[in-house]
């Protein structure tokens, strides 16, 4: 049995996106390309993203994506196995272009489709860059989601823990909007956080003294919002102590979480040795990638950070979702529907 070839599209939230993937019978994995547009410019002027703007760009680019990705993996839309492609969660403009135009290409070449879950992309980005092997358990941390996921296997997934309210990305976002740091906010806020003191505010830290695998930022955001109300008008040091302190919330919370959550990992799987793999945007986090390793250490686990180009966004880890499936000999109608909520 020969290698799998998969071509991979990302169109959920504001990336257009496309891939090819290898994956040979031991699950090695090549990636041939990886292409993706953001779409910082249609959405700057909005401070946050645009629905109908970006299914827009997406129907835009995504066709010259694709070429693209092609064109670097030095192969054509004939040699391609089969055809991922989110199908949700995510915006549900931008999911119909990409799902769409997968179906016409799945359809006009006789190739069998893969509509992927988002999250399951995620989920499963660590088995391409790192061979993660399952169980592990994934700290999903982006605009849309938080959240505990126990990764049993393909399609075997366990969720034990969300957010109430704000994803931690989004909680990164409106920070910096609030502090004028312009979009997307999680970077903004990491580079002037580290010009500030993170203990001049001590802000809440919300849920923590509960025994659940929770979370909840929107309390924190509130508070963030009305010290620079009482501070106004902020001065530069004001921003980055505000932004330190804010960030230094979070990394304490996203510890206290991780390590009840391997302590749970460890009391159900005794038998394998803890995994923790994160995924999703807030993942470049660097005082919040230390913030987890630490924890590792202290819990005698093990930590995967994909490199942050396969953590945000893109068409491979939609490609190598579909490759997994694929392997395991499914293969989706080209009716399927997009789904704009869609759990794990
Ligand atoms: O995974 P992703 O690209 O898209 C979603 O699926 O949501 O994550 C984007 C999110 C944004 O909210 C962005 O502000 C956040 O990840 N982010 C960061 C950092 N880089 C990106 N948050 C904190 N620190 C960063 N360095
Ligand atoms: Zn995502």
């Amino acid at each position: 049995q020969a290698p799998a070839i998969i071509l991979g599209i990302e169109t959920s939230c504001d990336e257009t996106a496309a891939a090819i993937v290898v994956r040979d019978q031991s699950g090695n994995s090549t990636i041939r390309s990886n292409v993706v547009r953001s779409q910082l410019d249609e959405h700057a002027a909005f401070g946050g993203v645009v629905p109908e703007l970006a299914a827009r760009a997406h129907v835009t680019y995504l066709d010259h994506i694709i070429a693209q990705a092609c064109r670097e993996a030095d192969l054509t839309l004939a040699d391609v196995d089969a055809i991922a492609v989110t199908a949700g969660p995510g915006l549900v403009g931008g999911v119909l272009v990409g799902l769409t135009t997968a179906k016409a290409l799945a359809a006009a070449l006789d190739k069998p489709l893969l509509a992927i879950n988002h999250l399951e992309a995620h989920a499963l980005t660590a088995r391409m860059t790192d061979k993660a092997a399952f169980p592990y358990l994934l700290l999903l941390v982006s605009g849309g989601h938080s959240q505990f996921v126990l990764v049993r296997g393909v399609g075997d997934y366990q969720r034990w823990g969300t957010t109430i309210d704000d994803a931690l990305g989004e909680a990164f976002d409106k920070v910096a909007k609030l502090l004028s740091l312009g979009h997307p906010g999680g970077p903004a806020v990491e580079a002037i956080a580290m010009q500030g003191d993170p203990k001049r505010f001590k802000f809440p830290r919300p849920l923590l003294r509960e025994a659940r695998l929770d979370f909840s930022f929107s309390g924190l955001k509130t508070a963030v919002r009305l010290q620079a109300e009482a501070l106004a008008p902020l001065s530069d040091q004001d921003v980055a102590d505000i932004a330190a302190s804010f960030q230094a919330a979070v990394a304490e919370v996203v510890s206290v979480r991780a390590s009840q959550a391997l302590e749970r990992f460890k009391a159900e799987l005794p038998q394998a040795r803890p995994l923790l793999v994160v995924a999703g945007g807030v993942a470049a986090n660097r005082s919040i990638a230390t913030a987890l390793a630490n924890v590792c250490e202290t819990a005698g686990a093990t930590l995967i950070v994909p490199p942050i180009a396969l953590c945000t966004d893109n068409g491979a880890m939609v490609a190598w979702a579909g490759a997994e499936r694929f392997a395991l000999g499914v293969r989706d109608p080209l009716d399927v529907t997009a789904r704009p909520r869609w759990p794990l």
